[in-house]
């Protein structure tokens, strides 16, 4: 019996191939790598390089082929899509027949982890039923294009306890922001589809060519950095060919998405006829009021905490202890007050 592995090779960092990846590339007769046009040549050649830097097994060959390009959608898109598939299965039905022995055993590449926005495993399974060939199939996972940028973001994907849903830009034109999940992790987007989204307030964090040398990161308020990727997008776009960007949206509420707001001041004025000694704690940070000037203290943070400010004075200095969560900017008429230097 024909064996087939299907391979996830990661999202475009060689580096992200597993063990189990580098042994079953190992294992292959023959491994396939498709060819999806000039445009994203770069694809093919990052499979070429996985296959130089981790094939061992002197017996594996290459064998290169070339996937049809999908029709613009007419009435259905699902029909064309169908149609497609169709096309690619005879492709992949006679490459497993005429390139691989009765005994021998193929490898096809999948971009990230087969399970994700792949057709590759549903693909085969109609090469299975036209039953021309058989075969035995294993399924070898992959990084993703999502846990990449996950990972070059340093964020988790989901809120505690909260949903994630997957989707793609067409999905979120036609249905907006999905009420029910904590977090969307929108892939196959080419229209900038959270430009629809516009008006909500929403944390994005955007990544295009992940895990390569030519990765870009941009993350913020979707009403702030929304026209940023855009234009980011469109000359990356143009300067390559060809473009792969995959965003996180959900609405702020992490700490650190939030900005900063004013939440409490204190005014102070020094109404004695000498310089008086702030400490902000539990920093040390120390500032001097001059005589007869009145001072602004303005505190921080995203939140009141439990809004106690202690303040403790001895003859010419005034230790301030504000509550958790925020930090202190102290002003004179209006401009910012510099640090004097620590005694
Ligand atoms: C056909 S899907 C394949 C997803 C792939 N199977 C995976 O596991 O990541 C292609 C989409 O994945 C995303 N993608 C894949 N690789 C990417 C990368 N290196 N950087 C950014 N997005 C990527 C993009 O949204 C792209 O439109």
């Amino acid at each position: 019996m024909r064996k087939l592995l299907v391979i996830g090779i990661g999202a475009g960092n060689p580096d992200h191939m597993t063990v189990q990846a580098i042994n079953g590339l190992n294992r292959a007769d023959v491994l396939f790598i498709p060819d999806k046009g000039a445009k994203k040549n770069d694809l093919a050649d990052l499979r070429r390089q996985i296959c130089d830097r981790f094939v061992t097994n002197p017996k594996s060959r290459r064998v290169e082929f070339d996937v049809p390009v999908r029709a613009e959608p007419t009435s259905s898109y699902r029909v064309t899509v169908d149609d497609w598939h169709e096309a690619i299965a005879e492709i992949y039905e006679s490459l497993i027949r005429d390139e691989l022995a009765e005994d021998g055993c193929g490898a096809f590449l999948i971009w990230g982890d087969p399970s994700l926005y792949d057709s590759a495993l549903r693909i085969l399974e109609r090469v299975r039923l036209r039953a021309n060939v058989g075969f035995e199939l294993e399924v070898i996972p992959g990084i993703t294009a999502i846990q990449a940028l996950a990972a070059s973001h340093a964020t988790a994907l989901n809120r505690i306890g909260d949903p994630v849903l997957i989707t793609t830009g067409r999905r979120l034109t036609e249905e907006g922001m999905p009420q029910n999940a904590g977090s969307a992790v929108v892939l196959l987007d080419g229209k900038c589809a959270f430009n629809t989204l516009a008006d909500q307030d929403l944390v994005v964090h955007w990544g295009a060519y992940l895990g390569t040398p030519d990765e870009i990161l941009v993350s913020g308020r979707l009403g702030d950095v929304g026209a940023k990727i855009e234009r980011i997008r469109e000359e990356a776009r143009r300067k390559k060919g060809w473009i792969m960007d995959t965003y996180l949206l959900r609405e702020p509420g992490e700490p650190e998405d939030q900005p900063n707001r004013l939440v409490q001041t204190i005014q102070y004025k020094n109404s004695s006829e000498r310089p008086v000694r702030i400490v902000m704690e539990p920093w040390g940070e120390q500032y001097l009021v001059p005589p007869h000037k009145e001072v602004q203290i303005r505190l921080f943070g995203q939140s009141l905490g439990n809004g106690t400010v202690e303040i403790e004075q001895t003859e010419d200095l005034l230790l301030i202890w504000p509550f958790k969560g925020v930090f202190p900017r102290l002003y004179i008429d209006d401009r910012e007050l510099m640090q004097a230097k620590q005694i």
